[in-house]
């Protein structure tokens, strides 16, 4: 067979494939398929062969580009199913107001928070958000994230959004990074509707998902976007979250919901009843809804860099989603309130000290379970054969340093669809 791509010699090759059901649900997390002395091979942007070094060699003729990996683990490419990387100006004030005491909901209801972001954002052109969001996503590839999902929600007027949603899409075609694309209109009730938030509601509902969907096709999206909604106490309460949900699948959205980030509404057994693609955060969740999750396909993602990020010592409880057999995915919540953070594999050693995930089941979780919780778990975030050809080569002997330590950056290069993106063998920070 002629290839384009072979990684070859790996110390440790980690193929995380799909169990029979999917995602790695439950205690099943953590399945690696780890081979020593591993190799991967790709043709037009697809794995072909992944396995032992001698096996797949033994079935390859012409090679365009050989790798060697000696020493080194290779991994998927990471997914991150949960950013908001559209953002102009920064929260360095507001961070600041936190260390001295201020909480995150306080400052929300004092008009800063979101829409602080917002009123810095709302205005901004398309090419403007493309040039603000282009570092961040290099920083995130150069991480290892290959597939990244982006949400909308700091416009919160229609064309402000349609803007957003035009400035991930543009950028999803410029960025070797695979964008995946969600409309948060439903983030904050702006001050503008703070007196009538039901206006706000309907506005989304009959204006902006109609608008959306019509952008979504004029810009040539093959669907439309995910639809998600800030179900919490400051935001949406649990019956406007659910009539925007249910008018976003009425639509034919597939739909996200952030729920129980810092108070329980009910939204996590709303995402169960509406069948969701993900549920995220899960923070303060009841047990009697985290039951749900063992039944259903909603992806339950946790998101820990948003309590380390406000310094808040409550993490979702990782072990009883387990044990429900939910499907766990793990994301950054890159956005600049709570959670800068451009790091998967920081995102992986939070989740193994605060969530108790073992080094395979954070990255499990941010493989393979992150692709499903953005419906491509069919074709990224494994080295299966027949998956995505984007892995990374990470400057490790053993995978499970990659939870163990932090701080660096343990990536030395990035293969997308075959193609070397990132290679940092010679600069290490
Ligand atoms: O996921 N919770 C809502 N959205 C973000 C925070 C956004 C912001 O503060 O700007 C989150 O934590
Ligand atoms: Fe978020």
């Amino acid at each position: 067979m002629d290839v384009d791509l072979w990684v070859h010699s790996a110390a440790q090759l980690c193929i995380v494939p799909p169990s029979p059901e999917g995602p790695q649900r439950g205690r099943r997390l953590g399945e690696l398929g780890l081979i020593s002395d591993g190799a991967v091979a790709i043709k037009d942007g697809i794995v072909v062969a992944s396995g032992p070094t001698d096996e797949v060699g033994g079935q390859l003729d012409a090679i365009a580009v050989e790798i060697d990996a000696r020493g080194k683990v290779v991994a998927p490419g990471f997914v991150d199913p949960h950013t908001h990387l559209v953002w102009m100006g920064d929260r360095a004030a507001e961070f600041e107001q936190r260390v001295a005491g201020a909480t995150y909901l306080e400052i929300m209801a004092a008009g800063g928070g979101i829409m602080a972001t917002v009123r810095a954002t709302r205005a901004a052109p398309v090419a403007e958000l493309v040039d603000a969001m282009r570092p961040r996503l290099d920083r995130m590839l150069a991480h290892g994230a290959t597939t990244v999902e982006v949400k909308t929600g700091y416009g919160l007027d229609t064309e402000a959004e349609l803007r957003q949603l035009e400035a991930i899409v543009t950028l999803d075609r410029q960025h070797p990074v695979a964008l995946v694309p969600t409309f948060l209109g439903a983030h904050a009730i702006p001050v503008e509707f703070r007196e009538c938030p039901e206006a706000y509601v309907m506005l989304v509902i009959e204006e902006m998902l109609p608008a959306v969907a019509d952008k979504a096709r004029a810009l040539g999206l093959a669907r439309l976007p995910f639809c998600d909604v800030f179900c919490e106490a400051s935001a949406f309460d649990l019956d406007q979250s659910r009539r925007i949900l249910e008018a976003a699948r009425a639509l034919g959205f597939p739909l996200k919901i952030h729920v129980d980030e810092f108070e329980p509404l009910g939204g996590a057994r709303l995402a169960t009843e509406l069948g969701a693609v993900s549920a995220d955060h899960l923070v303060c969740t009841p047990p009697e809804e985290i039951a749900r999750f063992g039944e259903v396909d909603t992806v339950a993602v946790s998101l820990p860099c948003t309590p380390f990020g406000l310094g808040h010592h409550a993490y979702t409880p990782a072990q009883a989603f387990l044990d429900a057999g939910a499907a766990l995915a793990l994301a950054t919540d890159c956005n600049p309130g709570t959670a800068w953070n451009e790091s998967l594999p920081f995102v992986m050693a939070l989740a193994s000290r605060y969530l108790r995930l073992t080094p395979a089941q954070a990255l499990a979780a941010s493989t393979l379970n992150a692709a499903y919780a953005l419906e491509l778990g069919d074709r990224a975030g494994s080295l299966a054969v027949g998956y995505a050809g984007d892995l990374v080569i990470l400057d490790l002997p053993d995978y499970r340093q990659l939870a163990y330590r932090f701080g660096t950056n343990p990536v030395e290069k990035v293969i997308k669809a075959g193609k070397v993106v990132v290679d940092r063998s010679v600069a290490h920070d």
